[in-house]
């Protein structure tokens, strides 16, 4: 019997899509990738899963896990072969416990991670993981890159909320490690080993996940600013006057958000005058566990200091959840404004804190000087030490002229970040799209130690091949 045959048996007929129906699993969401596959699978239980890479495993066929496709590193996307299986985790998509006493979630690895925060929130807890694309992307996605987010600074990333994981292993085998204990030292963590393995160690069936209480009251504000080293000095000012109740701190270039509130008239920004005209814009979280008023006393008091210090021009408070809903909504609206802007060379990077003004100033006069009126978009997560550097074309070149240049400016980023003590993946992964740049910056020892581990788990190389790593 073909494989296909053994598969429609294992999921079902209608959960293998072949010829037009796959096409969506083909390419990722930014456009930048495009594969072909044997077929897409989509198993519905973790048994099914299983026995579908079990039969891979038998056949020697590659596998691709897939979630909810948003990844930004071509992660999800299989190579032009056709070999390959794409297994899509989709329809494991059910909560299995909530756990208020422990304060834990267990879910399945296709659930939306915007369900999973709702299940949590119907229990009185939060689910802290936030990010953009929380309505598509899935949990097992999210464990697969170690997604970061909004919220990192004060709950850590996807890795620090998870506390036990179900595995498919390469084999087949199911690895039952749901544990839902803070505390687990017996041995070499595997938990950790598969998270942020984008999928090339095993496929994440499920999850159980740390939960928090909800804050009592939040404020958030916009601030405008007149350079990038305010956003970084009121940074600290907020970290030393809030504590672990900062919860949030982004910034972004001015032209950015200009940039979104044109291509999205319906949004628009909280300042008129010329407070609509900074260079930097950065967004301001608080959760307080005590009281609505508490909140307001703490946010007035380190706002209307670094007011009257001139290191904020202007804030604008948000009144209500509407009000706050809207600012989040500028800056989770900046993905999709920079894809409809045209294609741009994106980076990923954290840098210490301290030098990330030197870091900026540095790179721009660099690339200035080699790729003249090429332009920056850069925002992200201060808080975390983590910007998005990103490249535009200068008004004189097309898109595809930018894109020839992309390996030059890669390098000369990459070089750059590496010269500052970063790294060059923060939060989105290394996929396809770093995984070349990545022998740049990896030691020797690194990469061979990384491969040791591979080869251990997978000793045929069926599991995403060519990602992360080079097969
Ligand atoms: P996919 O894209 O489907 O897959 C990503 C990788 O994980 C692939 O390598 C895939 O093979 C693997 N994989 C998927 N599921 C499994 C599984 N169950 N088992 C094993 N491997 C698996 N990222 C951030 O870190 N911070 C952000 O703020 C952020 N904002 C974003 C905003 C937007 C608008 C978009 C589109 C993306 C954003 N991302 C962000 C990217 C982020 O990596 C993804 O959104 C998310 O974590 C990936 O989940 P997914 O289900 O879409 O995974
Ligand atoms: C973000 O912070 O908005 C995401 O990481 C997505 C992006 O970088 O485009
Ligand atoms: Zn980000």
């Amino acid at each position: 019997m073909s494989a296909l045959k053994q598969l429609q048996q294992i999921v079902g007929e209608t959960q293998v899509l072949t010829g037009e129906a796959m096409t969506p699993y083909l390419i990722d969401w930014r456009g930048r990738y495009r594969g072909e596959a044997l077929a897409v699978v989509r198993p519905g239980s973790t048994e099914e899963v299983a026995a579908v890479v079990r039969l891979c495993a038998e056949h020697k066929i590659p596998i691709v896990p897939s979630g909810g496709n948003t990844g930004m590193c071509g992660g999800a996307t299989p190579d032009e072969s056709g070999r390959a299986l794409v297994v899509c985790l989709a329809r494991l998509n059910r909560v299995r416990e909530i756990d208020t006493d422990n304060d834990t979630i267990t879910v399945e690895a296709g659930c939306i991670l915007q369900a999973v925060q709702e299940a949590a929130r119907a229990s009185n807890r939060l689910f802290p993981l936030s990010l953009a694309a929380e309505g598509s992307c899935t949990i097992g996605g999210n464990l697969s890159t170690n997604a970061g987010g909004t919220q990192v600074l004060r709950y850590g990333n996807t890795r620090e909320l998870a506390l036990g994981l179900e595995v498919v292993t390469p084999q087949g085998e199911i690895w039952h490690g749901l544990r839902g204990l803070r505390k687990d030292n017996t041995g070499y963590d595997l938990r950790d080993l598969y998270i942020g393995s984008e999928g090339t160690l095993g496929i994440i069936t499920a999850a159980t996940m740390k939960l928090y209480p909800l804050p009592v009251a939040q404020r958030i504000a916009m601030l405008a600013l007149n350079s990038l080293e305010d956003a970084i000095a009121m940074l600290s000012r907020a970290r030393a006057g809030f504590g672990a109740s900062l919860t949030g701190f982004e910034v972004m270039m001015g032209p950015v958000l200009k940039a979104v509130v044109r291509l999205y008239p319906q949004q628009r920004l909280p300042f008129e005058g010329p407070s609509a005209d900074a260079p930097w814009f950065a967004i301001l979280e608080l959760s307080d566990s005590e009281s609505a008023e508490h909140a307001q006393a703490r946010f007035e008091s380190v706002l209307g200091a670094a007011i009257e210090d001139g290191l904020v021009v202007d804030a604008a408070i948000a009144e209500n959840i509407a009000q706050s809903k809207a600012i989040w909504h500028l800056r989770e609206s900046i993905p999709l404004a920079e894809a409809e802007l045209g294609k741009s060379i994106k980076h990923d990077v954290s840098i210490p804190i301290s030098l990330i003004g030197q870091f900026v100033k540095t790179t721009n006069a660099a690339l200035q000087a080699k790729f003249p009126g090429i332009q920056n978009i850069v925002f992200g997560h201060l808080g975390d030490g983590n910007l998005h550097y990103n490249v535009a074309r200068a008004p004189n070149q097309t898109e595809q002229e930018l894109l020839a240049t992309q390996y030059e400016v890669y390098q000369l980023v990459h070089d750059s970040v590496h010269a500052h003590g970063g790294s060059i993946s923060a939060e989105h992964g290394v996929g396809q799209l770093k995984r070349d740049e990545l022998t740049r910056y990896k030691t020797e020892l690194e990469l061979r130690l990384m491969k040791q581990i591979k080869q251990a788990l997978d000793p045929h190389g069926l599991m995403n091949p060519g990602k992360v790593l080079q097969t």
